[in-house]
């Protein structure tokens, strides 16, 4: 039966991809239930009770990239575009740092402007200001020699999420410019400089099949990451996938499930996705196995413009600022913020 195969995964840490293919589009509320029950159960064995926070400063929108999914791609000519400056992003750190955060991470669009002399200058700066957080970079995909510049700086961790491991559901949601194979191989790339990375996919984008979510699984497991970051997929107005449906939290969860299960050890977030599609997805996502979460650490006036889908939250629990109300919604369920940088458990060598 599925729960057995779920007794399997926990034994094995893996599955044949018709396994997962069975688990996936025959799950049902109460095997989701058991499934949690043992996610949190492998998630408390590791981490105890404890949910790290990263604060996420998104120092520019612009993409010279069209994905079709994505609100900031180059084509949508509504989106409103900034750039932050070094000196508001090293205010935005400060900031992040009296507020208890001891990780940064900075995200943008894949924006020629910061060169990688400019972006040097930047690592530089905030690892000499603050030497005791880590510096996550999520810029997107860049050159060898580039990912190794970055890490000898003081770069700790990247994130790029592989999006889909098929290469033709990749095309689908990609300009032909990107290919599933270049990222992966940046994933790879990543991995052998010494990054502690992260990967991850969106949950319920258009023409995904529980296939390619169990290949998903398969490239996961096979990478081995630090972190995984997944949310659903959410519908965008100004994109070619305006009429298409949006992810579900039921699935995500179900998904975060089955990666804790998988890579006991992996740091999980709660994403700002899962937060937006449900109130109570942060919440429902601890309660999955996911032990982490990124709130907006982004100057106010900017927040709105990083719009990656519809109603994409930056407010109430998703504001650095709201540290507090954040520690109320994690003790209601039993579970504490720390002020810490919230290293992987599963690091890599040498490190
Ligand atoms: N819905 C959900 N997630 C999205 N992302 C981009 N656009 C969307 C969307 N419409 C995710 C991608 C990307 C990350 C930064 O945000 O997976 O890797």
């Amino acid at each position: 039966s599925l729960y057995r195969l779920i007794d399997r995964l926990k034994e094995k840490r893996t599955l044949t991809k018709d396994q997962w293919v069975q688990l996936i589009s025959g799950r049902t509320p109460e095997l989701a239930e058991y499934l949690f029950s043992l996610a949190r159960e492998e998630r408390h064995l590791h981490y105890g009770h404890d949910v790290y926070i990263r604060g996420l400063i998104e120092f520019t929108n612009y993409c010279k990239n069209d994905c079709l999914y994505c609100g900031i791609r180059k084509s949508n000519r509504h989106a409103a575009r900034y750039r932050l400056s070094e000196d508001d992003i090293l205010f935005c750190c400060r900031m992040g740092y009296e507020l208890g955060f001891r990780t940064f991470v900075l995200q943008g669009g894949e924006d020629a402007y910061y060169t990688d002399d400019k972006m040097l200058h930047l690592i530089r700066s905030i690892k000499k200001l603050y030497p005791d957080c880590a510096l996550t970079l999520s810029i997107g995909e860049k050159s060898y020699d580039s990912y190794k510049k970055y890490f000898e700086a003081g770069a700790d961790r990247y994130l790029l999420r592989h999006e889909t491991f098929d290469s033709l559901h990749y095309s689908r949601l990609h300009p032909p410019s990107l290919t599933a194979f270049a990222r992966q191989e940046c994933l790879w790339s990543l991995k052998e400089i010494g990054y502690q990375v992260g990967t991850g996919f969106m949950v319920g984008s258009p023409y995904q099949t529980a296939e390619h979510l169990a290949e998903d699984m398969l490239f996961i497991r096979k990478l081995n990451p630090q972190m995984v970051g997944i949310g659903p997929f959410i519908v965008h107005h100004d994109t070619p996938f305006a009429n298409q449906t949006s992810g579900t939290l039921e699935l995500t969860l179900f998904m975060l499930g089955l990666l804790r299960l998988m890579l006991p050890k992996v740091l999980l977030p709660a994403t700002t996705a899962l937060g937006t599609i449900d109130p109570n997805g942060r919440k429902l996502g601890i309660l999955s196995g996911a032990n982490v979460v990124m709130p907006n650490l982004s100057p106010a006036h900017v927040r709105k413009d990083y719009s990656l889908y519809d109603n994409k939250l930056c407010t109430g629990m998703e504001a650095a600022e709201a540290r507090q109300s954040l520690e109320r919604l994690m003790e209601s369920i039993g579970y504490q913020i720390v002020t810490a940088r919230g290293d992987s458990l599963n690091l890599p060598s040498g490190h």
